[in-house]
């Protein structure tokens, strides 16, 4: 079973994803009276239109994720265009720990996947708090950052996406490291296929898409955030073994410690299988340097 804890946009938005996969069966739980026993239903009746044979159940309360195998967080208030994910620091730290102890409480043996922003000081939070081993631990952010860069790349290039891999490393946030020099399409570097420039414009319209999706919609993305989160959950519930930027809490690797950031890394049925240490130069170093202190910083205002 499946648990999702908080049934908005988001968490809807993996729902419909992880039912259109039909990995797992679901359980949607909210503090909102009715909100995820109506989208259950509402889900159930996709189900049934669609031939997916699962089943999905909305609760109020914690101890209907017991048995669950994975649970996702996409809990907490959400970003307003005016504001950055850390703004939300305090407020959702306090959301994501209550649900960590549910967490530890409920479903000892679950894997999570940590959604809610902002993203890295929140993965710490549930790694804190549940004392899960770090491999059971994995912030979700990747996936929507480096398929917003594709998008660019693909527009630029008019190449499809399956053709470009394109990792990310730091902080989900305003200091996020996207890596040209690491970028390739097809075994081609992309520095050799656009200019510096045009490059850096493409990291910052990146860097800023998901402030500028809430200023055109009014809410943060939920379409691509849920698509995202499917895959890191389908990869998991079928050992796919696929390498995706997951915010994980670092031992060492690129030589940083007690904190969490974004990272490639093996995903499949025990979490966090392998950590894939990216090949950075000093300059991308620096950049991952400064998410460093930017997320320290964060995590050292937290009272756990
Ligand atoms: C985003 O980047 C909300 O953090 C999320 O869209």
């Amino acid at each position: 079973m499946i648990t999702i804890v908080g049934s908005g946009r988001v968490g809807i938005a993996a729902a419909i994803h992880i039912a259109l996969k039909e990995l797992d069966d679901l359980t949607l739980i909210d503090i909102v009276e009715g909100l995820p026993q109506g989208e259950a239903l509402d889900l159930q009746h996709m189900c049934g239109i669609l031939d997916i044979d699962i089943d999905i159940r909305g609760s109020n309360d914690y101890k209907d994720m017991e048995g669950s195998d994975i649970v996702i967080v996409p809990a907490g208030f959400i970003r307003k265009a005016d504001m950055t994910r850390m703004d939300l620091l305090f407020k959702n730290f306090d959301v994501v720990k209550q649900v960590s102890e549910k967490i530890k409480e409920y479903a000892p043996k679950s894997k999570v996947v940590v959604v809610t922003n902002p993203l890295d000081p929140m993965t710490y939070t549930v790694y804190k708090v549940t004392g899960f081993e770090r491999n059971r631990v994995m912030g979700f952010s990747g996936p929507l950052d480096t398929g917003r860069f594709k998008s660019l790349i693909r527009r630029e290039l008019k190449v499809s996406y399956k053709s470009i891999d394109a990792p990310i490393t730091g902080e989900h946030g305003e200091t996020m490291v996207l890596l040209p020099r690491l970028t390739y399409i097809c075994g081609k570097p992309l520095i050799e296929l656009l200019p510096r420039e045009k490059i850096n414009q493409l990291v910052e319209e990146t860097r800023k898409m998901g402030a500028q999706i809430i200023k055109l919609k009014g809410w943060s993305a939920s379409h691509s955030t849920g698509a995202g989160i499917a895959i890191m959950v389908e990869s998991i519930v079928k050992d796919k073994k696929r390498v995706i930027p997951t915010s994980i809490y670092l031992q060492g690797e690129y030589g940083l410690s007690d904190v969490c950031l974004v990272t490639p890394a093996v995903i499949g049925k025990d979490g966090i299988e392998k950590i894939i240490e990216l090949p950075l130069n000093d300059e991308e170093r620096s950049a991952l340097l400064k998410s460093y202190e930017t997320v320290k910083n964060a995590i050292a205002q937290l009272k756990f």
